[in-house]
């Protein structure tokens, strides 16, 4: 017999309702997409894609897709004063306006993740040109952020209908960016739970790991994270807010400058970190440093390491390792004036964690950048 839920739905469908594979792109909104995209092929070692105008019939807005494997990166000007992407623009800096997701069917999704409650951003529309139809439909998230939901599978196009191919004659050579392995949100105070119910209610995601303060505090500062998994978990989503400390978190430095809730940092995964990291760093791309005290008894403390430590420790990787295996990470300094958004990159060798380990010396890393801006 069929069990049936408070909601209607039988145990089964409320299992597989959202089926995701991955993220299908980011769409950051900025004040200059142009230059923008310049720094993402340069430093980052994207390609150049495809773009919508208003060559391509695109009047309010200009557009650059980038790609570098599995990684999918849209950069979204708005040509006039007073839309919606000015206004974004204009309170948040340049920030990620839009995560899109991989489904089978857009407005199933759509239909199924708001009829649990989740505010349309985007009605379901099925978008075609002689390379096929792509159906797109999106819900809001937190702050002014929103999750879409692509299906790209009668689609044999670059991007999606309305863009045409761009080749901006000039490349760099991949840095071994792979695809995206987390995307972290930071939320105001006591919202953590509000955010981590809405992926476990109106998406069907599971709270897989939870960090409390005393796990994420330093001597000033403090946060709390919840990470939030779908089913499969091709996509993860840790939630950040923060807690009380001596002084000011973070994520409350996030929120003053970011005007509100927005992704925190984007983990980029490579299958070799550090020949990654030298060539962002040769491209420009600056880190966070800990002090070269962390590489002392690192290997007593996590274990050996396939990699030479002496490398990890001039380039300034961290490692941390769980029952599963271990992992590399490093992280970015924010990618603009605003100390908002920035990236981390990561290397996994069988870990699913997060480098908990490594959130003191990361923290205390973020609090001198923090203090130098006069904001701790
Ligand atoms: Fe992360």
């Amino acid at each position: 017999m069929k069990q049936t839920s408070s909601t209607g739905l039988s145990s089964t469908e409320e299992k597989d309702f959202l089926p995701l594979y991955g993220t299908d792109y980011i769409e950051f909104y900025v004040g200059n997409a142009k230059q923008a995209a310049h720094y993402y092929i340069t430093a980052f070692g994207f390609e150049g894609i495809a773009y919508a105008g208003p060559e391509t019939g695109m009047r309010d807005r200009v557009s650059y897709v980038l790609r570098q494997n599995n990684l999918t990166f849209v950069f979204t000007t708005s040509l006039h004063p007073g839309t919606p992407i000015a206004a974004h623009v204009a309170k948040h800096g340049d920030g990620i306006r839009a995560i899109a997701l991989i489904v089978d069917d857009a407005a199933d999704a759509w239909r199924e993740t708001t009829r649990r409650g989740a505010v349309s951003d985007q009605e379901p529309e099925i978008l075609s040109d002689e390379d096929g139809q792509l159906g797109i439909s999106g819900i809001r998230l937190y702050g002014d952020t929103v999750h879409l939901f692509v299906d790209r599978k009668q689609y044999s196009g670059l991007f999606m209908p309305g863009f045409r191919k761009w080749d901006p004659g000039f490349a760099h050579g991949s840095t071994g960016l792979k695809y995206v392995d987390h995307c972290v949100g930071n939320v105001g105070w006591n919202q953590m739970n509000k955010w981590v119910s809405f992926y476990e209610n109106v998406m069907g995601f599971k709270n897989i790991l939870t960090f409390d303060d005393q796990d994420i505090s330093t001597e000033y500062s403090a946060l709390m994270s919840k990470v939030m998994s779908n089913g499969n978990g091709y996509v993860k989503f840790p939630i950040n807010e923060p807690a009380e400390g001596k002084k000011k978190s973070q994520v409350e430095e996030y929120l003053e400058f970011y005007g509100g809730e927005g992704v925190q940092h984007v983990a980029l995964a490579t299958d070799n970190i550090i020949e990654t990291v030298r060539e962002l760093m040769h491209r420009g791309i600056e880190f966070l440093k800990v002090p070269d005290s962390y590489y002392e008894g690192l290997e007593e403390r996590v274990g050996k390491l396939e990699e030479d430590l002496q490398p990890l420790k001039a380039l300034g990787i961290l490692v941390d390792r769980d029952p599963e295996g271990y992992l590399l990470q490093i992280f970015s300094k924010p990618v603009e004036d605003r100390p908002t958004l920035f990236f981390e990159i990561i290397q996994r060798k069988g870990a699913k964690s997060f480098g908990k380990g490594n959130f003191k010396a990361l923290f205390e890393a973020m609090e001198r950048e923090q203090a130098l801006r006069g904001n701790l």
